[in-house]
């Protein structure tokens, strides 16, 4: 039986970020990386009630705006405003949930603290996939119970690592 709930990430939703995005969708910041992200703060949001809408467009808007793989300070800054262009069609939040959005994506690469669980989750979710770049996601820089879990954090980092193998591979071979 097929779910009648709508899902949050529409097909016209995921058509205008892939092209807004201009960097390999197949990258180390592309689509797989957003799908990680969203399954990583669903899996928080289980354990501490963050909200998922948000986290849902969280994971794929936070770095779609970003101009290249390395250091790009701005771009949670830049999808921030994106998100303001995308809002009224395309992002079925209410003024509170849609200003918690905002300040998860414009904070995420520099955020250490927030008193918002949502916000601390969608960071968490964003870290927890750092083991994609071999980089090991560290429980201090972790601001949720959920995320500094260690079976969490080895859950995430095997499917980043799984990834990473299949994406140095294929570099490989190109
Ligand atoms: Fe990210």
């Amino acid at each position: 039986m097929q779910s009648k709930i709508p899902a949050v990430i529409t097909p016209l939703l995921i058509d205008l970020l892939r092209l807004k995005f201009c960097l390999n969708l197949n990258g180390i910041h592309g689509v797989a990386h957003w799908a990680r992200v969203r399954s990583n703060g669903l899996r928080l949001a289980r354990d501490n009630g963050a909200n998922t809408r948000i986290i849902e467009y969280f994971a794929f808007l936070h770095d779609v705006c970003r101009r290249n793989n390395g250091r790009d300070p701005d771009h949670g800054a830049r999808a921030a405003r994106f998100s303001r262009h995308l809002r009224d069609r395309h992002l079925d939040l209410d003024d509170e949930e849609f200003l918690i959005l905002v300040a998860a994506i414009g904070g995420h690469t520099h955020g250490v603290a927030h008193h918002d669980i949502t916000v601390q989750t969608c960071w968490d979710a964003d870290r927890l996939d750092l083991a994609r770049v071999g980089i090991e996601p560290e429980p201090m820089r972790l601001c949720t119970a959920a995320a500094r879990d260690p079976l969490v954090i080895a859950s995430a980092r095997e499917n980043a690592q799984v990834w990473r193998r299949q994406y140095l591979s294929g570099e490989k071979s190109q």
